[in-house]
């Protein structure tokens, strides 16, 4: 999925201080966890739980919401097969940013193409840091009978064409490190299950 690059010129500059020194002077380690899922899943919800959860023992964690980025970072993007997968692909860029600073960044994003969520996986796996991919499994009529944002209706009756579930694809996640089924699990049981699978792979990797 990645275009070669267009300034092949450019050399990388092999940073001064190494990883490990960074995070240990700080205390920190970074990891992305990665919520796929339908739009009205549940993703942010438990994108929140995980993030206080984090926060509340000292865990350096930011959330990188698909929504919010596409207020800025992503706003120049539409939901076309094109920009969504160039808006997966800097997400996965600035979560592994992010991760390599120290921080578990939680990034709620519906990410409907397996090839773009392997993608982010890669990106991780080669950087030698941790990833978990986490499916917000909620089937599309609970999504659609939640609807929080109205958007269900607005495309069942045609006026956003190109929505996921409805006329766009959503490809099932394969291998998921972690299931959340939103519907029989609170946000905080699944920030409880996700957190102790951060921290197994976190102290795996130390
Ligand atoms: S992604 O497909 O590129 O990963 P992203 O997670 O950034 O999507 O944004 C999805 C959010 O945009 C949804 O939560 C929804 O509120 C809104 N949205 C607006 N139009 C669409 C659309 N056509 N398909 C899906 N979500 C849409």
């Amino acid at each position: 999925m990645t275009d070669p690059p267009r300034s092949p010129d450019v050399v990388w500059h092999q940073e001064g201080v190494p990883r490990a020194e960074r995070w240990a002077a700080s205390g920190l380690f970074g990891a992305t966890v990665w919520l796929t899922g339908l739009s009205g899943s549940g993703k942010s919800t438990v994108a929140g739980a995980l993030t206080r959860l984090l926060v509340s023992r000292g865990v350096a964690t930011y959330t990188l919401d698909g929504d919010n980025l596409r207020h800025g970072l992503n706003g120049d993007l539409g939901f076309s097969a094109t920009d969504r997968t160039e808006n997966v692909r800097r997400v996965a860029e600035v979560a592994r940013l992010f991760a390599d600073a120290g921080i578990v960044a939680v990034v709620p994003l519906i990410s409907p193409y397996r090839a773009g969520r392997d993608h982010a996986r890669r990106l991780h796996v080669a950087a030698g840091l941790p990833f978990l991919e986490v499916f917000v499994d909620a089937p599309l009529d609970v999504c659609e009978a939640r609807d929080p944002k109205g958007l269900y209706a607005k495309a069942r009756a045609g006026e956003l064409p190109g929505f996921t579930g409805i006329d766009d694809p959503y490809e099932l996640p394969e291998h998921p490190d972690l299931v959340v089924a939103a519907d029989q699990e609170t946000p905080e049981a699944a920030a409880e299950r996700i957190a102790a699978r951060v921290g197994s792979e976190t102290s795996a990797a130390r």
